[in-house]
């Protein structure tokens, strides 16, 4: 039978790791997959993580199954982190949050919400959108189509080629929208704009699926919700599949979870219960122990606060290394403006290489990055911050390099 099988190309992310592990070079600068690092290059636990992991280890008494909606702690606790405590719809109870096997999981089961509810309901996505977003939504039979959205010309939203695009599309269509720290590019929406998607989608019965990957990484936990929260307050349904790989930093225990807001109370019951459905059909239950982790610290006002410390540590050291970087960026190569790199939010920000300039910077110059020129800002150390400006301005075909 697997004769039949071709061989699927590596993923354009994941794929890196390996290369990267594999390369011999002490040159080597790892700028792929979307990890945050600290200034020594490593990934470490949380302190807030280790602690309520010891509390979980003497505390909890039993391991018998949950569900597949998962933990009931922690969908409470991210419904009231996304939307914040005093939210409309949370009073209207209007809100059900299922946990999920990562923000993965949570896009995938929405995906087979919108395919069950509307099997011809297209999905739009920006363009450029994550990778893993095109298999993750497709897979579940749901046909993709892009709107504008990055100008690679000045590094920002083109709001206006945006904004057309989605008041043609025809009422139901679900648009998906990154809620902060756009993956790849970086490039956000302000609040001003957020306001205007939010009257567009409901002038033109639009459904907003928010995917939101970064809370906290970019300007602060409850600025990157504000797009989420806008739209769960004007429109009368929303999707949002919420991630806590990066910002709890749990990325290998799969935490993640689906929020969703319904015109009604019964309509919420109804999306929950079709979702814990689908959830039985894929995977059964979510796995346990990073959800069990979040929630602790975020019903702990002690560990609440210490993660919090440790989010806004990460956080000003992306927003630091942004400025060492354009600065760096600007000297190796002066005829090009990268002020857009500062302006940009959260892990990345994409430079405007070719594949063909990503493989020979690979190459040559043992720094990884996907084909797209996407580079995680956290994996820059502060000693090899000039290493990568002056290989990369090499690239451009700078003179002054
Ligand atoms: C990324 O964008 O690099 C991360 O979200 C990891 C992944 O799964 O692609």
């Amino acid at each position: 039978m697997f004769q039949t099988l071709d061989v699927p190309p590596v993923d354009p992310i994941l794929g890196l790791i390996a290369a990267f592990r594999n390369d011999p070079s002490p040159d080597k600068v790892d700028l792929g997959v979307g990890v945050y690092r600290d200034e020594r290059g490593l990934t470490t636990v949380l302190e807030a993580v280790k602690a309520a992991e010891q509390r979980l280890l003497t505390e909890q008494d039993s391991k018998t199954y949950l569900g597949p909606t998962g933990n009931e702690r922690f969908n409470e606790a991210i419904g009231t982190l996304v939307l914040g405590a005093k939210h409309a719809a949370l009073r209207d109870e209007r809100v059900r949050t299922i946990q999920a096997p990562g923000g993965c999981g949570a896009l995938r089961i929405g995906a087979e919400l919108i395919k069950k509810a509307n099997p011809t309901t297209p999905i739009v996505v920006s363009d450029p959108t994550w990778a893993n977003h095109v298999p993750l939504l497709s897979s579940a039979g749901i046909q993709l189509q892009r709107y504008p959205y990055y100008d690679k010309a000045t590094g920002a939203v083109q709001f206006d080629r945006m904004t057309n695009a989605l008041d043609a599309l025809p009422a139901g269509t679900v648009v998906l929208l990154h809620g902060a720290c756009h993956n790849p590019t970086g490039a956000d929406l302000s609040q001003q704009q957020w306001q205007q998607i939010a009257e567009l989608l409901n002038r033109r019965g639009l459904v907003p699926f928010v995917d939101l990957a970064y809370q906290g990484l970019g300007d602060g936990l409850d600025e990157d919700a504000y797009g989420a929260r806008i739209l769960a307050e004007k429109l009368p349904e929303v999707l949002i599949s919420v991630s806590c790989s990066k910002n709890f930093g749990l990325y290998r225990e799969r935490v993640g979870a689906l929020i969703v807001v319904g015109q009604t109370r019964q309509h919420a019951d109804a999306a929950a219960a079709n979702l814990g459905k689908i959830a039985r059909g894929i995977y059964s239950m979510p796995p346990d122990h990073g959800a069990a982790v979040v929630a602790r610290i975020l019903e702990d006002t002690k560990l609440a606060i210490q993660w919090r410390r440790e989010l806004t540590k990460m956080r000003e050291r992306i927003g630091a290394l942004r400025k060492t970087l354009t600065e760096a960026l600007s000297l190796a190569c002066p005829d090009r403006d990268f002020s857009q790199i500062v302006a940009q939010r959260g892990m990345f920000s994409m430079l405007d290489l070719t594949s063909e300039l990503v493989d020979r910077l690979r190459q040559e110059k043992h720094i990884y990055m996907p084909g797209d020129g996407r580079i995680n800002i956290s994996g820059l150390r502060e000693q090899r911050v000039d290493y990568v400006a002056w290989a990369v301005a090499e690239q451009f075909g700078s003179r002054h390099a």
